[in-house]
């Protein structure tokens, strides 16, 4: 069996939502102390709607496939579910990654959680620590 699904693949060679969004409502950038790779994701929201996502993603085809497929779930939702999204159902929606690079999507799931943060700070929204304070579930961490 192939070590990436044709889905990584995909997601790998043609990154849907890549770039910046200048006047991002939250941005947040996380980095893997591991591996040294990064990946800021940008959120426009509208009325607790994420309408518009991008992302830049310094690091393996893993975590650019995990951050193109994370864009493509929350876009268009709201804040609520995108809160929900975990690196699991990430890691699932792109038909697996190998267990090793499983801690990649995790990324995915940190950067929406740390730009939320961000939108909820700038805008002096209230939030619920403790939803962020749970890590992201990952084999090597
Ligand atoms: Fe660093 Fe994949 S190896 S995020």
């Amino acid at each position: 069996m192939a070590l990436y699904s044709e889905k990584v693949m995909d997601h790998f060679r043609n990154p849907r939502n890549l770039g910046v969004i200048e006047d991002a409502d939250g941005i947040g950038e996380v980095g893997n102390t591991k591996c040294g790779d990064i990946m800021k994701m940008y959120l426009k929201i509208e009325n607790d709607i994420i309408v518009d996502v991008k992302f830049e993603t310094f690091g393996c085809a893993s975590a650019i496939a995990s951050s193109s497929m994370a864009t493509e779930l929350i876009k268009g939702k709201p804040i609520s579910e995108a809160l929900t999204l975990t690196n699991q159902a990430v890691a699932e929606a792109l038909d697996g990654l190998p267990a090793h690079k499983l801690h990649c999507s995790v990324l995915a799931e940190e950067a929406i959680k740390s730009a939320l943060v961000d939108y909820y700070e700038k805008n002096g929204i209230a939030y619920d620590k403790e939803l962020f304070a749970k890590k992201a579930v990952c084999c090597h961490e």
